[in-house]
């Protein structure tokens, strides 16, 4: 049997992806199926676990058919997914209510509690991390208290990625990243934390074995092996959680390696060789998907996001112009951004325009364009946005380097990291050098080579990571703009502790 590929799947958030990699890390085909989120009410995001199967199936058959492979032709599977999710089955594995997201935040009142109940120290002293709305265990106490006759038929807790897993392979397996993000695991230790699960009131056998992410702990049963094509017997890779498995993708497994990703949303990923923990839990503490190491995560709500506002509100010029030109918007702007000097002659933009996560946990945080003067045109608004933006993310890699970590490298990732003049931007605000890498498929990828570790095709995830993903582009520190940077940086920080009060206040002026 010749078996040329491994095969990456990841459970998103809009849709599942399925990628295939050949034993040298080369993307062969890949396939993507949608499916929709609920929002039933305010605050609440649902998906039903049912369609993601049916997708994962379809992308599995999709992307086998695109590269003209066979199902014994994969060797292995990885799994990845969006985290945090709660999906609850009963005893016969039938899933009983809609998995409640990660980006659903109707817990607060029971984060408040297991926070009071625990203790806001010993919590992070357990798991890493402060219990967060978005993450699994005060999903766990919302369901106990609001839907108890769900509650009760209640018998497996699962990840989203793990209920594929659990689809694909008839088996309860999980691993430590994603578990990382459940406010019930030891992240310290690499496992369960059984105060936790008392506390919360989960029993222990609600809960999956866990394995390191790339040990092939489950094999592809009979009747998945129908409906995807895949060959019975293929083995499961524990795999990691969206953003781990991404971090593989671009080689962020050893300290001194830390990635950005400039989505919607902006990402600060640090791979860190011990366990450490930011000690107010600004940064997520989670496990890596590398045995032995962990990682330190900081989310900005808005990143790209500000952009794409800042073009849709107030670009309807350089809007009309692309069409005209048959260009992207994008061009135009970044092209008037470039011409405004470094620090916009005193024009600072906060970029919290639907709040902020890390280092601002504060869903009133607000955007604003702080400074401005006649003097300032279209092009200093362009760049504010940009550097303010750069200043956010800044935030999360001072959080990083406050704890020693060393950051040797950034590599930037996502859309806006495709905008030369932003990537120096970025460089000279963090004052390191910001690489760009070959691998645009994210986490689907680092899921592919997480199976290829754990079925033999490379020795371990660093080595998969050095043989896979390479460097494409480097953008050095220009030593005068970041000096420019360093004056506004400290102006920036104190923008949002002055107004703070005055977010509050503005954004609940009009009610009542
Ligand atoms: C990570 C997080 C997101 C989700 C969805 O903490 O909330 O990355 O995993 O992508």
């Amino acid at each position: 049997m010749s078996q040329r590929y491994l095969l990456g799947l990841d459970v998103g958030t809009s849709g599942t992806k399925a990628l295939l990699i050949d034993g040298a890390g080369r993307v062969k085909a890949t396939a993507n199926v949608e499916y929709p989120m609920f929002t039933p009410r305010p605050l609440w995001a649902e998906q039903k676990p049912e369609d993601w199967w049916k997708a994962s199936a379809a992308a599995i058959r999709a992307v086998l058919k695109k590269a003209r492979a066979k199902g014994s032709d994969v060797a292995g599977v990885g799994l990845t997914g969006q985290m945090h999710g709660l999906v609850l089955l009963d005893k016969s594995g039938k899933v009983l209510r809609p998995c409640i997201m990660w980006n659903d935040q109707r817990t607060a009142k029971q984060c408040a509690a297991i926070t009071k109940k625990v203790g806001a120290k010993r919590v992070i002293a357990l798991t890493g991390n402060p219990v967060l709305p978005g993450f699994t265990a005060p999903k766990i106490a919302w369901v106990r208290e609001n839907e108890p006759g769900v509650f009760r038929k209640a018998a497996k807790a699962l990840l989203p990625k793990d209920y594929i897993r659990y689809r694909l392979t008839g088996e309860f397996f999980g691993e430590v990243s994603d578990a990382s993000g459940t406010s019930l695991f030891d992240v310290g230790r690499r496992r369960w934390s059984d105060e936790m699960l008392k506390a919360v009131g989960v029993p222990r056998a609600w809960l999956p074995e866990i394995t390191e992410s790339p040990v092939a702990s489950t094999r592809v049963s009979a009747t998945a092996a129908a409906a995807t094509g895949l060959v019975a017997g293929t083995p499961v890779v524990g795999g990691g959680g969206d953003q781990a498995a991404q971090a593989v993708g671009t080689g962020i497994v050893s300290e001194g390696a830390v990635s950005v990703t400039l989505g919607t949303s902006g990402v600060v990923f640090a791979a860190s060789d011990r366990y450490r923990v930011e000690p107010s839990g600004l940064l997520h503490a989670f496990c890596h998907a590398v045995p032995g190491k962990w990682h330190l995560m900081g989310v900005m709500l808005s990143a790209g996001g500000s952009l794409r506002w800042y073009r849709d509100a107030l670009c309807g010029e350089e809007k009309a112009l692309a069409a005209r030109r048959g260009c992207d918007p994008y061009e135009i702007m970044i092209a008037e951004a470039a011409k405004a000097p470094a620090g916009c002659e005193g024009l600072i933009f906060l970029p919290y325009l639907t709040g902020e996560r890390t280092p601002h946990p504060d869903p009133l945080a607000r955007g604003a364009f702080v400074g401005l003067t006649l003097r300032h045109g279209k092009g200093h608004l362009t760049r504010a946005v940009l550097e303010g933006v750069a200043y956010g993310l800044a935030d999360s890699l001072t959080l990083m380097r406050e704890l020693k970590l060393s950051v040797r490298e950034i590599r930037a990732s996502g859309g806006g990291a495709r905008s030369p003049l932003w990537r120096q931007i970025l460089a000279d605000v963090f004052r390191a050098p910001v690489a760009t890498v070959n691998s645009t498929d994210g986490a689907a990828y680092g899921a592919a080579l997480l199976a290829g570790v754990g079925t033999g095709a490379f020795k371990s995830v660093e080595s998969a990571a050095a043989k896979a993903v390479k460097v494409t582009g480097r953008t050095g520190v220009e030593k005068k703009t970041a000096a420019v940077y360093a004056r506004y940086y400290p102006r920036y920080r104190a923008l949002y502790p002055a107004l703070k009060e005055e977010f509050a206040a503005v954004s609940g002026a009009g009610e009542g």
